[in-house]
């Protein structure tokens, strides 16, 4: 057994998230300007080095994988990289293999992830309203998503929807969220909006809504019981009585989480980013790529990236970078 990845300030990195693509086919306000510059194919990891970079990871410590994008759906043949991912489930060395999607093609995948030992999917949905949807999504079709959840159930796939949190945008829709989750038996998660990337002309600081106001809206209408549990990311958990239900807060700007952090991020194209509110990062594709047949210089690599990680985020809608503000896309590092 290797040394496990240990950062300096004695967290053990046993979650990685790995961004497959930038790309995406929807557009959300708050994530993505209308008109983004994606990177040209060539620029990413190929799916054999995906496999052989997650590989090295799991070999040094790391049991829950998350795919991640832009949309990690549209990266063409991305199943083929799942199912390489499945024999370190069979090999009892990966604990999780999962992914956060936007739902749009979950119809045509949900099988095969499931076959591929995913049980579990996030799906990104902020609204249920067809018109709303349309406009958050700049283009999405919400039947389709809602198709995708379907099946993903069908499949046997557990869902988690994960809706930011956006005043005046789906604050009056917490209730029936809330209830469409309970009826289905999903599980849901707010998220409060981050300041990431330029978005164009959005104010995402107009629609930032605490999940402290959230979670006191909740307590209007149900008896609100915080749960120790956690599924190893950054939400806590409550339970409301009356449905049973739990719904998860992640809350980087009113309540920071970073001490029981676990997680570092792979981007597309084979950077590694320490924290999703900071720049430290390193370059793992040069030493991937110079040796073709040795582990060594990348697990070099990846433990001397770890050293830089830094304690924690400092986002701050008031303040500009760095820290308070990020120049950095959301879908460059996977959320
Ligand atoms: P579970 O396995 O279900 O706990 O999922 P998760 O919360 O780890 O992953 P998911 O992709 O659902 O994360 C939801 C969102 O939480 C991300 O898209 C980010 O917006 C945010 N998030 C996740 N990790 C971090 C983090 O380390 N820092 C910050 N600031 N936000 C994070
Ligand atoms: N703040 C918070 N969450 C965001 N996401 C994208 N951009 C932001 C942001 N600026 C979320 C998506 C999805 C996940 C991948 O990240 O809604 O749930
Ligand atoms: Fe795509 Fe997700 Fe960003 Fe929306 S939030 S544009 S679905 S990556």
């Amino acid at each position: 057994m290797k040394t496990p990845l240990i950062d300096p300030f004695a967290r053990a990195i046993t979650y990685l998230r790995v961004s497959v693509t930038d790309r995406c086919d929807f557009r959300c306000v708050y994530c993505m300007s209308e008109n983004m510059t994606f990177l040209p194919k060539r620029e990413l990891l190929t799916l054999e080095e995906l496999d052989r970079m997650c590989s090295t990871f799991i070999g040094l410590g790391v049991e829950k994988l998350r795919i991640t994008g832009g949309e990690p759906l549209v990266r063409r043949g991305i199943m083929q990289f799942f199912e390489g991912m499945s024999r370190h489930l069979d090999a009892g060395t990966l604990k999780e293999l999962t992914l956060t999607t936007n739902g749009s093609q979950l119809e045509k995948y949900a099988s095969q992830l499931y076959a591929a030992g995913v049980r579990r999917v996030n799906v990104s949905l902020d609204t249920l309203d067809e018109a709303k949807f349309a406009q958050v999504t700049r283009w999405g079709r919400l039947p389709q998503v809602l198709r995708g959840i379907d099946a993903a159930q069908a499949a046997g796939l557990r869902v988690k929807l994960n809706a930011v949190a956006l005043k005046g945008f789906n604050e009056p829709e917490l209730p029936a969220i809330t209830e469409w989750c309970a009826a289905r038996d999903v599980d849901l998660t707010w998220i409060e909006v981050m300041p990431m990337g330029d978005i164009g002309n959005e104010d995402r600081l107009d629609q930032y809504w605490s999940l402290k106001d959230v979670r006191a809206q909740y307590a209007q209408h149900y008896t609100v019981t915080d749960l120790a549990e956690r599924t190893g990311g950054p939400a806590r958990y409550v339970r409301l009585e009356e449905t049973g239900q739990r719904i998860g807060f992640i809350t980087p700007l009113s309540h920071n989480f970073c001490e029981s952090c676990n997680r570092v991020r792979l981007t597309c194209t084979g950077e590694i980013y320490l924290c999703l509110g900071q720049e430290d990062s390193a370059d793992l594709r040069a030493p991937l790529r110079a040796h073709p047949d040795d582990d060594g210089p990348l697990e070099d690599a990846i433990r001397a990236a770890i050293n830089l990680k830094p304690r924690g985020h400092d986002f701050d809608y008031s303040r500009q970078t760095p820290g308070g503000q990020m120049p950095r896309h959301m879908s460059h590092t996977g959320g």
